[in-house]
This record gives C-alpha cells, structure tokens and sequence, in this order.
C-alpha cells in the first residue's frame, strides 16, 4: 500500500489566476509515475479528507502537478509557499495505457483536463486539442506545442482559436487524418461528445475520468462509477479501477 510522504515544494507559479502549477521534489514519485496516474494530497486548511490532483509531469525528482482553486481545500493548497513541506500520496490509480499499435493517437483535453495529459504527449507523439471557456483560461499551449506533432486550440465563446467545442474540432480533424486511438479528459459534457466519436468511428478510446474521492485507494467506495462492460452492470471505483478506462466500459450518467 502507498504510504503518505512530505515532500517540499521547489517551485510555484500561478499562470492564470486561480490555476496554480506546482513542483515538488519527490525521487519516488517520480520515478513511479506513469501518465494519467494523481496524487492524493492533504491539502491542510482544516479539510479532512485529502483531494485528487492528476501528475501532470514528472522527471529527476520532480513531480509537477497543476491545479485551479475550487473550494476549501485547493485554496488552502494554494496557500503553501516555496520551501513548505506538502503531504502527499502515491501515484495512485491506473493511468493511461500506450501501446505499440498507438501510430494516430489524438489527445483531447478540456479546461483543467489538460493537466494529466502533458505526460502523455510526452510519451506518445499526437495530435493534441484543447478546449477552454475563453481566450483567458487559455494554459499550456506553448507547451504542448513544444512536443506534440500538431496542437488545435478552441474556445467554448469563440475569443480564441477553434471557435466552438473542441470535441468538434477533433471530429473535423478525424474526417480527414489517420487515427487509432483518443486520448481524453475534461468535463462530462465533453467526455460524452468525444465517446460518441470514438464509438460512430469505431476506435479505441480511453477517457481519464473525475469523480469526488475519500480513501483514493479503493476502500470507502465513494468513487464508483457504473460500467456495462461485457454486458453486465457493475460499479468501478474510479480511484482504483481508473481514473482511466476504455470509455466502452463506463457509462456517463448525468
Ligand atoms: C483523478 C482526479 C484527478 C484530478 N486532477 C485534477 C487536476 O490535475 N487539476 C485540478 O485542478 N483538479 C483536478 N481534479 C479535481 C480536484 O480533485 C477537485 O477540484 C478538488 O478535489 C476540489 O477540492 P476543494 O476542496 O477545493 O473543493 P470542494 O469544496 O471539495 O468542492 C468545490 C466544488 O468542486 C466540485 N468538486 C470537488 N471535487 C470534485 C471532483 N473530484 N470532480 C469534480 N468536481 C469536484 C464540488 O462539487 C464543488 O462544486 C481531479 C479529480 C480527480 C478525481
Ligand atoms: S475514493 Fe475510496 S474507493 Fe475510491
């Protein structure tokens, strides 16, 4: 079983407000980390139960993780400064999973979905699009440019780039580009577009799905999610059993 570590913050930025990029120093984290897999952080501030944030980089000893203040907890994350020790653990969870047959891979991510998935671009060279509200919660453009064959940027209000969802810019891109898998993450919304992509073209597809968490390692069941895979109804607890699967497996209920 994971253990909880301190590990010290060694840099902090806040790119947009609200999102807050984190670095950590952690040579176990670091060395264990594969993509799409989070951290379960005690976030203090008086909050109980820890939260899940997605690894979002990790090299050396450094894990980075990237995340936007929604309530208690990532507020008093955010808090912390340079030097402080943060307690975190893992990496928990089942990432996502590149195999060889992966030539055309597509990552689509929106809003803070982004984050779990520059590991990925590192590792598998893709088509990458990302979708934002507005041209001012645009992040990580430059880098996932840096590293992947060909980035489409889209905004939901039109002020940047892709005017529209950009689970429609994909479909276009689809249409005419070779393609063998789709890898995603972001709202529910999206993940439910992207799913009825991949099943209409009949390609694989693996989404990173968010869900509120306790334990984040399987025992309290606070995380399931309802799955028909092989044709029987069962829950899959999204902390243990994901946070990625075959979105043929998970149904995405409202
Ligand atoms: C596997 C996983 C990876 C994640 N990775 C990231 C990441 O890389 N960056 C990032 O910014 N966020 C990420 N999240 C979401 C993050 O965990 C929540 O935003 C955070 O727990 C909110 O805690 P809070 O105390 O600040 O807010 P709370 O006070 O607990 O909640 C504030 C609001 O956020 C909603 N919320 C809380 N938890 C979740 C959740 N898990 N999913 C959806 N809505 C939630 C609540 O319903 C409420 O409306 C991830 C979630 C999961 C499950
Ligand atoms: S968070 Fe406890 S089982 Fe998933």
């Amino acid at each position: 079983m994971k253990t909880a570590k301190l590990c010290k913050l060694i840099s902090k930025s806040e790119p947009i407000p609200g999102i807050f990029d984190f670095t950590i120093e952690s040579p176990e984290i670091a060395a264990e980390a594969r993509c799409g897999q989070f951290l379960h952080i005690a976030c203090g501030g008086g909050t109980f139960l820890r939260r899940p944030i997605s690894i979002c980089d990790a090299h050396d000893s450094c894990v980075r993780f990237i995340f936007e203040v929604k309530g208690e907890g990532t507020k008093a994350l955010a808090e912390h400064s340079v030097g402080d020790f943060i307690d975190v653990m893992g990496p928990l969870g089942h990432g996502f999973e590149v195999k060889p047959e992966h030539k055309n891979a597509v990552i689509i991510g929106g809003g803070i979905g982004v984050f779990p998935l520059f590991l990925l671009a590192k590792q598998v060279k893709s088509d990458v699009f990302l979708g934002f509200r507005s041209a001012d919660r645009v992040v990580m453009e430059d880098e996932f440019a840096s590293i992947a064959k060909s980035v489409t940027v889209g905004t939901d209000d039109g002020s940047y780039g892709y005017k529209g969802y950009i689970a429609s810019a994909m479909d276009e891109y689809l249409d005419k580009n070779p393609y063998d898998v789709i890898f995603a993450c972001g709202p529910k919304p999206m993940f439910k577009a992207v799913k009825a992509i991949a099943e209409k073209r009949g390609i694989e597809c693996q989404l990173s799905l968010e869900q509120r968490m306790g334990c984040g390692i399987g025992a309290c069941l606070v995380c399931t999610c309802e799955s028909t895979k092989d044709g029987m109804d069962k829950q899959l607890r999204v902390c243990k059993n994901g946070p990625v699967f075959d979105s043929r497996e998970v149904t995405l209920n409202d």
